[in-house]
């Protein structure tokens, strides 16, 4: 049987790596895997992950999510001339008070994370309602499905992705081509290091009132205990990506954790927001994590 065709975006590490790596690894070479990444000095880590046991399932391609003619060019070398399953995983996050942040860091954000991810699939699309089949995946956060203070931004362009992916399933079933999308808490990745944040002590942060810098110092300090304590693992995940990919009939949204969060339940039984507003608040500034 044909190997199934994967494209992955944002493989130079994290959640994206390690799919690339599982999917290319599999004992009945079922996938030939595209590996994009936008930095390809990036790609040792991956090959030296993969230990040789790619050579036919794998290849490496330069691709920006920002960048319409490196997403062009990325297409145009896949040897097979098609793609059966698109993973959009390529994002990046921004944190600290919303005054703080320029418009250049906040358009930044929206460019990879929304419009990087829309701009991939409109590469891709035309090609997989052609072959009347296929399987998008998108990398979705539970910061797409609630809010998080000091992530406005990050929250913004995740909850776009969720209203872009669900407008799109609702065509392309006509299509016979899924659109899943791998609702992560979490995880273990470079993501922390690599976000752009306010840290504590910047200059740009004493220009900002005490109450907020108050709330940041408690956020932070929330952050680092929920990913000390209750982050999960890339192999976690990519075990989600597997249940999708894997499946006759794949889900629209999985939840990485198994189920749907409390917070998420709760905007759900309570419609006009208060209690899920108040029950966030609570949880991230009224806790004494340390
Ligand atoms: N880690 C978490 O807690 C968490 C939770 C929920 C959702 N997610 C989502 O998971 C996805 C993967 O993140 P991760 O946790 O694996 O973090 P990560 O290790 O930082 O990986 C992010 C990947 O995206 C790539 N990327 C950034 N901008 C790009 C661009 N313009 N074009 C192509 N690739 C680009 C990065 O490449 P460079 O190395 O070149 O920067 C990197 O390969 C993201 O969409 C993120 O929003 C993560």
């Amino acid at each position: 049987m044909d190997k199934k065709v994967v494209l992955i975006t944002g493989c130079s590490s994290g959640i994206g790596l390690s799919l690339a790596v599982r999917l290319a690894s599999d004992p009945q070479k079922s996938f030939k895997v595209y590996a994009t990444m936008r930095n390809l000095d990036k790609k040792e880590r991956l090959l030296e992950s993969v230990k040789g046991l790619h050579r036919d399932t794998m290849d490496i391609l330069q691709m920006d999510v920002t960048d319409q003619r490196s997403i062009h060019d990325a297409r145009d070398r896949v040897v097979e001339k098609r793609v059966d399953i698109l993973v959009c995983n390529a994002g990046v996050g921004l944190m600290g008070p919303l005054e703080l942040q320029s418009l250049n860091s906040m358009r930044q954000i929206l460019e990879v994370n929304l419009l990087g991810t829309i701009q991939t699939i409109q590469a891709f699309l035309p090609e997989m309602k052609a072959q009347g089949r296929g399987h998008i995946l998108v990398t979705g956060s539970t910061g797409g499905l609630h809010g998080l203070p000091f992530n406005e931004v990050y929250c913004a362009s995740k909850f776009a992705i969720e209203g872009a992916c669900e407008s799109l399933a609702v065509l392309l079933q006509h299509f016979n081509i899924h659109v899943s999308l791998i609702e992560c808490g979490p995880v273990n990745t470079n993501f922390l290091v690599n976000l752009e944040k306010a840290e504590l002590g910047d200059a740009p942060l004493r220009l900002v009132d005490p109450l907020t810098v108050n709330l940041y110092e408690k956020y932070l300090q929330h952050c680092s205990f929920v990913f000390q304590n209750a982050a999960q693992d890339t192999e976690d995940i990519v075990k989600v990506f597997l249940e999708a990919i894997q499946s006759p009939s794949p889900a629209f949204r999985y939840f990485t954790s198994g189920a749907l969060s409390p917070l998420t339940q709760l905007k759900t039984a309570q419609p006009d927001g208060t209690q899920c507003i108040r029950a966030m608040s609570d949880i991230i500034f009224s806790s004494k994590e340390k």
